[in-house]
């Protein structure tokens, strides 16, 4: 079986695997239920702290497909060398990567792409292998990434919760506890957007604002040799 498997905290990856499903015809599925050894598996993510992020490292480590396409999604500041990272972990030849450009979840711009490019749709069905270069990075990619973006987002919970601990279901490093997120936390807003109540939100720090403000990478990059 072929599939499209997605890793997603605020909903982006989710909308760029909805349609590589629908254009190759492969199955959907969430990364917490991926358990067969697929013939391709299409594995979209996000792009954190320039690379994938940290939770991910056993589900990449576990990969048995024969064919693998990875494709980051990234908030258009830096894609850093997620992808290159995550090839080094994953059992079967790479055969299509790509980072696309979408909405940064700390800023819900909403700039989220409703088509994918044909070349990229073609090499996934093609089994040559690409190659992955490593890519430049920024001074401080790789620089305590949940150190930074502790200091840098915080999470509040106001009145509005209820207790139902939907946000500790969700947390994929299980970082929520009596409803308020401890050290484990890795901002990934997934707890912000899953709760019912409107009672969890975010602020981010004046320096992480103004660096995405500015910040405007909007280059599809795609590995098709
Ligand atoms: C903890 C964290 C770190 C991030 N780091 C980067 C980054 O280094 N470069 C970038 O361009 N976007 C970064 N982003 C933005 C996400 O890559 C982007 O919004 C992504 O599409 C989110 O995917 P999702 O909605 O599927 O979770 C980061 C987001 C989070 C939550």
């Amino acid at each position: 079986m072929n599939a499209v498997i997605y890793c997603s905290c605020t909903g982006h990856s989710k909308a760029v695997a909805e349609i590589l499903a629908a254009r190759l015809e492969y199955a959907l599925v969430d990364y917490t239920a991926a358990t067969e050894d697929y013939s391709t598996a299409v594995i979209v993510f996000p792009v954190h702290c320039q690379s994938y992020p940290t939770f991910l490292k056993n589900f990449f480590k576990s990969r048995k497909a024969k064919r693998v396409a990875l494709i980051a999604t990234y908030g258009r500041a830096d894609a850093g060398n997620a992808i290159f990272e995550a090839a080094k972990l994953v059992g079967g030849a790479v055969v299509a990567a790509a980072y696309i450009p979408v909405g940064h979840c700390y800023l819900s711009d909403g700039y989220a792409p409703t088509e994918l490019p044909q070349k990229l749709i073609e090499k996934i069905s093609d089994p040559a292998p690409v190659k992955i270069p490593k890519r430049g990075k920024t001074p401080f990619a790789g620089f305590l990434p949940s150190l930074r973006s502790r200091f840098l987002v915080r999470i509040k919970r106001s009145e509005k919760c209820v207790g139902c601990n939907i946000c500790g279901n969700v947390c994929p490093v299980g970082a929520i506890e009596k409803g308020k997120p401890n050290a484990k936390c890795v901002r990934c807003l997934k707890c912000v957007v899953s709760c019912p109540e409107g009672a969890l939100d975010f602020k981010k720090a004046r320096v992480l604002t103004r660096y995405l403000e500015k910040a405007n990478f909007n280059e599809t990059i795609i590995y098709l040799k």
